[in-house]
């Protein structure tokens, strides 16, 4: 109580001595105010201009918490008894420094019972100077601590003692945090946030204090068990048709999920599933001994109809965590156009292009050393190629990418063999273009085939009937004659 007098006091001397001298030197007086991060040094200050041939009494004490620090005159120190515990000194006030009138106190690992009302008094032979400093520690902390995605909990930044007037705001990762609830950002936002986690809130979380002009800063580091990758719900992945691809599915490293499932869900529908209903390429995660958090799957080779929405869910202490996941498959579509029979329409076909910005066509060919060289033909969706032309003979890539950058691609072959054929072939149906070529080929042989065998039969018959022949051919040539007569007539 008496100490909250005395500052009052002080205050007031300040005051009147900052009417006096605003108007002669604009010099302004002011408490000094220490805020510390916890577990920081915290360094106290005290200095006086006043000089001595004699070194002063030090004395720093503690409000409610008596003597901190002495050095009596002779050089004989003295610590108060909660700040010398087990063998570790955690205040000192470096001798070194008197010499410029600086009797500052240093307070390391500070906690938050440091925080308090100093007072350093110095004793000039008689003539005693105090000086009173508030100590202020602020500290981050999250309740509970350990964390799965899904749960409640809390972040609270204290300052200690709270100083009336602060402003307050919160960091995440070094970005202005905004609570996502709509409300604007209070600058006198509350001291403790609840909020549900969530794999995003992973990271640093810095509180940063304003009071009176300067600012002070207080971190925390929060981590979110859960699933990493993908980090967000409705990720996109995109494959082509034929090609293998992966849907990933990892959950932070160190935890073993229970009972992964794999679904695909309904489309139109974000809730229902559709039990059994993953294609047959489809192969969730392999249980890696290793890697127990990775439940990726795989899909061999994605046919266009695996498009659509999958999940991945499984259990983490208690809490079901799941993600759902796109594929978004692509294919070239061929049209070959009515007037050039030569020339083909190659157009590329995403099952989803809402994120799509940015078609481009190019065309890679490889040297005999198998290097890779690609030269880029036009942007945009289509590209309308001759086939019959040798130059053509390669791979027709479309690339198509969104605002951020590169999603995918997809191939178009043109081979040798549809050159001289006409037949097409592309890169996902290689084998469906040689079957299709080898079908039409043994039709056309079938059909020769039998007509052979038909007309070997008509001989036969005919053969069989020679009177018969002679009978129809002797009726065909009496009707000629008459519409021979008919027609003179
Ligand atoms: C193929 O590789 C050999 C040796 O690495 C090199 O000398 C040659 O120039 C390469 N040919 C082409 C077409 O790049
Ligand atoms: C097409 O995508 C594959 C896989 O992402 C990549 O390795 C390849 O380089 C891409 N092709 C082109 C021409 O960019």
């Amino acid at each position: 109580m008496w100490i909250h007098l005395n500052s009052k006091m002080i205050l007031m001397e300040c005051f009147i001595f900052v009417m006096i001298t605003f108007l002669m030197t604009g010099a302004r007086c002011e408490v000094p105010e220490v805020f510390a991060e916890a577990g920081s040094q915290a360094v106290l200050p005290c200095e006086s201009s006043r000089t001595s041939s004699a070194e002063p009494v030090i004395i720093w004490s503690k409000a409610n918490k008596g003597t901190v620090w002495r050095r009596q005159r002779s050089g004989l120190l003295y610590r108060g008894s909660s700040w010398s515990g087990k063998g570790t000194q955690r205040v000192h006030c470096p001798h070194t420094q008197f010499e410029g009138g600086d009797y500052s106190l240093q307070i390391n690992n500070v906690r938050e019972d440091d925080g308090g009302v100093y007072t350093c008094s110095l004793d000039f032979e008689g003539q005693v100077v105090t000086k009173v400093v508030t100590l202020r520690i602020i500290k981050v902390s999250f309740s509970p601590e350990a964390l799965v995605s899904g749960m409640d909990f809390s972040v609270t930044c204290n300052v200690t003692p709270w100083a009336h007037g602060a402003s307050m705001q919160w960091m995440l990762n070094n970005s202005p945090f905004v609570p996502q609830t709509g409300i604007p950002v209070d600058r006198y936002a509350s001291k403790s946030m609840r909020k549900k986690a969530t794999e995003q809130l992973t990271g640093i979380w810095t509180c940063v204090v304003a009071y009176k002009g300067k600012e002070w800063r207080a971190s925390a580091t929060l981590s979110v068990r859960g699933i990493i990758q993908p980090p967000n719900d409705n990720t996109k992945v995109y494959a082509a048709v034929g090609s293998a691809v992966t849907l990933p599915c990892v959950f932070s490293p160190g935890i073993t999920p229970s009972l992964p499932v794999w679904e695909k869900l309904q489309s139109g529908s974000l809730l229902k599933s559709v039990p059994g209903h993953l294609s047959p390429s489809f192969s969730p995660s392999s249980q890696s001994p290793e890697l127990p958090w990775d439940k990726s799957a795989s899909l061999k080779e994605v046919g266009f109809e695996d498009e659509g929405r999958y999940r991945c869910s499984a259990t983490v202490e208690g809490q079901k965590l799941s993600r759902n996941i796109q594929l978004v498959v692509a294919q070239i579509d061929r049209s070959v156009s009515s007037k050039k029979k030569d020339s083909v329409t190659l157009t590329c076909q995403l099952s989803d292009a809402s994120e799509v910005t940015d078609y481009e066509w190019v065309y890679v060919t490889y040297d005999i050393n198998g290097t890779q060289s690609v030269r880029p033909i036009q942007k945009g969706k289509t590209l309308s190629i001759s086939q019959v032309s040798e130059e053509n003979w390669g791979e027709w890539v479309c690339l198509f990418s969104s605002k951020d950058g590169m999603l995918g691609n997809v191939t178009y072959h043109v081979q040798l063999m549809s050159g001289l054929s006409g037949q097409k072939s592309s890169g996902f149906s290689q084998n469906t273009g040689v079957v299709v070529g080898l079908s039409c080929l043994l039709i056309v042989l079938l059909l020769i085939l039998a007509q052979m065998y038909k007309n070997h039969q008509r001989k036969k018959r005919i053969f069989q009937y020679p009177a018969l022949e002679t009978i129809v051919h002797t009726i065909s040539n009496e009707r000629e004659e008459r519409e021979r007569n008919h027609v003179k007539k």
